[in-house]
C-alpha cells in the first residue's frame, strides 16, 4: 500500500462517533499495511496533555500539542488519525495551517442524540452540575464551516462513514 502523509482530524461533540470511526478507518488501514498513529484526546490526556482541563486555554493548549505531534508525524509519512472535541474553529485552523496535508472530519450528530447515547454518563453528569464546561452543555462547540468530510451518525451508518473517509483518502492522493 502506497500512502502519502495526512492527518486526519475527527472533531466533534462528545458521543458523536469520533472514537468510534475513527478506531475503524486506523483498523481498516492497519490491515492494508498503513503506516498510522492514533490520537484521542481520552488517551493523550492521560500523557502527552496530562494535568490540563477543560477551560478555552487549556483546551487550546491540548489541541496545540496533538497538532505539534501529528505535525512531526505526517511530514515523516505517517497516517495520524486525530480524534479530539477540538471545539474551537481557530484552532483548528492554526493546526490546519502547520500542518498542511490536513483533513477535517467533522462527526456530526445533534446535541439531543449525543446526550440520549450518553455512552460515558457524562451528558447526565453535566445537567446535574457536576461536571462545568461540559461541551455542548455549559461550554460551545463551533462546528467546521467548510470540513473536508462530514459524518452524520445520527442517518448514516459506520460502515458508511468508514467508507466516506478511506474514499476521501484514496480520491485524493493520500492512498494509492
Ligand atoms: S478538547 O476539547 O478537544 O480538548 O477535548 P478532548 O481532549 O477531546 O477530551 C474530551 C474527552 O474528555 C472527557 N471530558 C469532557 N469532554 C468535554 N467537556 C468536558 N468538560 C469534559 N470532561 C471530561 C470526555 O470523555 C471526552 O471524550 P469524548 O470521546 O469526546 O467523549
Ligand atoms: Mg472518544
Amino acid at each position: 500500500m502506497n500512502q502519502r502523509g495526512v492527518t486526519l482530524w475527527f472533531t466533534g461533540l462528545s458521543g458523536a462517533g469520533k472514537t468510534t470511526i475513527s478506531s475503524a478507518v486506523a483498523a481498516e488501514l492497519r490491515s492494508r499495511q498503513c503506516k498510522l498513529e492514533v490520537l484521542d484526546g481520552d488517551i493523550v490526556r492521560q500523557n502527552l496533555t496530562k494535568g490540563l482541563g477543560f477551560s478555552k486555554e487549556d483546551r487550546d493548549e491540548n489541541i496545540r500539542r496533538i497538532g505539534f505531534v501529528s505535525h512531526l508525524l505526517t511530514r515523516n509519512g505517517v497516517i495520524v488519525i486525530v480524534s479530539a472535541i477540538s471545539p474551537y474553529r481557530e484552532i483548528r485552523e492554526e493546526v490546519r495551517g502547520r500542518i498542511g496535508d490536513f483533513v477535517e472530519v467533522y462527526v456530526n450528530a445533534p446535541l439531543e442524540v449525543c446526550e440520549a447515547r450518553d455512552v460515558k454518563g457524562l451528558y447526565k453528569k453535566a445537567r446535574a452540575g457536576e461536571i462545568k464546561q461540559f461541551t455542548g452543555i455549559d461550554d460551545p462547540y463551533e462546528p467546521p464551516l467548510t470540513p473536508e468530510i462530514e459524518c452524520r451518525t445520527d442517518r448514516e451508518t459506520l460502515e458508511d462513514s468508514k467508507a466516506k473517509v478511506l474514499k476521501y483518502l484514496e480520491t485524493s492522493g493520500y492512498l494509492t
